[in-house]
């Protein structure tokens, strides 16, 4: 263990994060073997250079950003039905499989504990994982199919969140038969001054990498494996805070499939061309998502002939893959953004530090990200009223009183 630890002070010389070790001496013999272990599989360089680019003025973009062609629900006509029974059939053949992201903080919703198992006040009380698995057994059942569960969790809130799986007896699924929880990668959060912070636990403070994670997440852990194991071809991937997900649409499969392309993804009109959200689009001539920040104010008001906006399809984390489109995907690493958040920390000289504002950097890779690796892309306009009631805000603006509203209109509660 000494020459070891001879190697490990030598690499945080290197990169100037000697402050990892201020501690080591006062933890016990396990939280010490933790703590190297962690150094040990840190990639300081990534670290290194995620942080000098949070100190780069952001570079203009050289990127070609032109409209994407999407199908509208309601103007399908005569195409509609073939979509949907070619969705059927392969809904029917085991083909699909349902995966939630749920390894967010859920910072802005303030709540304590996994987001998914917030309770937005319905008259039943249940909470947000309970409403998606109702939403996905009813589906099941009307294509005669168990349609398996994937649980992206993070190493913060894996173990809470399969103990409240358990504790309501996993809502009728099996685990490890249909019903899965993974865990998402993190990553170090540092200072200002580019240095690792050490958690209240003596150990390294990490951070989830962001719903980009995903890909490389499914892999990693064998999900992929387990569902062509399971005969699955198709990955519907939702977020967990969105109450009213579509997560079994026989419409966007049949699409996907009728199109053969190898994602699908729904939007919703942008309600106003300020509204926050990222739109689908093309950048380089492949697909992707434009966000409100990067969006330039005249692409953001412009519109056509009808009067609709351009760049007005609003993403909402509801998208369709194919499986091999996934492996592709999680093979290949996805650029990180930077967020500045509060995270409290012990200090160099062992004390806790309990900050009033942001005060350290989190990675995070962002899940359209990934989309320049597809082929191609079907966008489907869905009514935003059916299929996106989200949870993200204590109040206000999607916050669980405007959810709970939009889940109760729907379900006519
Ligand atoms: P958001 O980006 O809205 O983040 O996630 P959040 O964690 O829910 O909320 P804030 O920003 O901290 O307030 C959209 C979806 O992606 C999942 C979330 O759980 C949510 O379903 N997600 C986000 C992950 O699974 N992992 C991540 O690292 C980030």
């Amino acid at each position: 263990m000494e020459e070891n630890l001879d190697n490990i002070r030598k690499t945080l010389r290197k990169y100037s994060q000697e402050h990892l070790l201020n501690g080591y001496e006062k933890l016990d013999e396990v939280k010490q073997r933790q703590l190297l272990g962690q150094i040990e599989t840190t990639d300081f360089e990534l670290i290194n250079s995620l942080y000098h680019n949070t100190r780069k003025e952001l570079e203009k973009s050289q990127d070609v950003i032109t409209p994407i062609e999407f199908l509208d629900k309601d103007n399908l006509n005569g195409y509609y039905r073939g979509f949907i029974e070619k969705g059927e059939k392969a809904i029917r053949a085991g083909q699909l499989a349902a995966v939630t992201m749920a390894g967010g903080q859920g910072t802005r919703l303030g709540h304590n504990g996994p987001k998914g198992t917030y309770d937005i006040g319905l008259e039943s009380h249940k909470s947000l994982f309970e409403l998606l698995s109702d939403s996905l057994k009813e589906q099941g059942r009307k294509y005669d199919v168990i349609i398996p569960w994937f649980i992206m969790t993070s190493e913060e809130n894996n173990k809470d969140t399969i103990e409240f799986f358990a504790k309501h007896r996993n809502f009728g699924y099996e685990k490890d038969k249909n019903l899965f929880f993974f865990k998402q990668g993190e990553l170090p959060m540092v200072d200002t001054e580019g240095k690792i912070l050490i958690g209240e636990n003596g150990l390294i403070k990490s951070a989830a990498d962001g719903h980009g994670g995903i890909y490389e997440s499914l892999v990693k852990n064998g999900m992929t494996k387990k569902m062509r194991e399971l005969g699955v071809e198709w990955l519907f991937i939702g977020g967990v805070d969105n109450c009213l997900v579509k997560m079994v649409d026989p419409l966007l499969m049949g699409i996907a499939i009728e199109k053969q392309v190898t994602a699908a993804g729904k939007s919703v009109v942008k309600a106003n061309p300020q509204e926050k959200v990222g739109v689908f689009c093309k950048k380089n001539g492949k697909p992707s998502v434009v966000e409100y920040t990067e969006i330039p104010e005249e692409m953001a008001q412009a519109t056509d002939e009808n009067g609709e906006l351009i760049y007005g399809e609003s993403h909402i984390l509801c998208n369709l893959f194919n499986i091999n489109a996934v492996e592709r995907m999680g093979s290949k690493p996805l650029p990180y953004h930077s967020a500045f958040k509060k995270a409290t920390y012990i200090d160099k000289d062992g004390n806790k530090v309990v900050p009033d504002g942001p005060n350290a950097y989190k990675f995070e890779a962002f899940l359209f990200d990934a989309f320049g690796e597809l082929d191609d892309m079907a966008i489907l306009r869905v009514k935003r009223e059916e299929e996106f009631a989200p949870v993200k805000n204590a109040a206000g603006v999607d916050s669980p009183e405007t959810a709970r509203e939009l889940y109760r209109k729907f379900y006519q509660l």
